[in-house]
């Protein structure tokens, strides 16, 4: 079927442009240095419990570290981002790392293939944002749909907490915190964010999971603005 002329063009590039090989090669060493990688992959096999059986979809996989180190652990995922140039990226890796079982294609949380599910266990870290609220709440609903019953879903995102009532000093402050801790180009990707993506606020974002179908099992909340979700369906 061809896509309606009111769709929402989820694959065009919104914020931070990983459009390039050099962006993506930038990307992925700043977040080898930034993120406990090895950490973040452990307590998110403690959160969805993988097993040999198990069918996984990761949506917006990114350079991939994610999606590799669940498919050796499971049967099949399928990973699925925007970005072509990420896609190429991760598919390398994958080769290094022998992982025969996963597969890459390029959609996203309003295009991937359901007919590929039911999943026991979809995730997600860092790119929901890149969609409006609206079509949030599209890519929950369809997420919702495409797992098992009883199936897990994960979630990571950037979430304004809407408890902060002067934003304008909050922003400043995370800017300056990462500008002091991390570096002046990280800092510039956190403006970016600000300005151009869709964070919302952490009410809408449980409003949206709930109205979509999911219970939320999990909150938990890192450096004030990155929200953990872990639900069922
Ligand atoms: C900040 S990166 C996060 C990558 C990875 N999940 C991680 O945790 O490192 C955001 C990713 O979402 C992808 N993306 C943007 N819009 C998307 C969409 N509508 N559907 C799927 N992926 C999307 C981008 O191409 C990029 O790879």
């Amino acid at each position: 079927m061809s896509p309606k002329e009111w769709q929402y063009d989820e694959l065009q590039q919104t914020g931070v442009d990983y459009t390039t090989f050099e962006e993506v090669q930038r990307y992925d060493s700043r977040m080898q240095k930034l993120r406990n990688i090895k950490a973040e992959i452990n307590s998110l096999i403690e959160f969805v419990s993988p097993t040999k059986e198990s069918r996984i979809l990761e949506i917006g996989t990114g350079t991939g570290d994610f999606a590799i180190a669940l498919s050796q652990l499971s049967r099949h995922v399928l990973a699925v981002d925007a970005s072509r140039v990420m896609l190429e990226y991760a598919g390398r890796k994958a080769i290094e790392k022998e992982a025969g079982n996963i597969e890459f294609c390029h959609s996203g949380f309003l295009t991937f293939d359901e007919s590929q599910g039911p999943f026991d266990i979809i995730f997600s870290q860092l790119a929901l944002h890149h969609l409006p609220d609206f079509w949030k709440s599209i890519a929950l609903k369809k997420i919702n749909n495409a797992l098992k019953p009883g199936g897990k879903f994960f979630l990571k995102d950037v979430i304004y907490p809407a408890g902060i009532v002067d934003f304008e000093s909050f922003f400043e402050s995370i800017i300056k915190g990462v500008k002091n801790t991390s570096s002046a180009e990280l800092a510039k990707e956190y403006i970016i964010h600000i300005r151009e993506e869709f964070s919302t606020l952490d009410w809408i974002m449980e409003a949206l999971l709930k109205k979509a179908g999911f219970s939320i099992l999990e909150i938990n909340v890192e450096n004030e603005i990155i929200y953990n979700y872990l639900c069922s369906s």
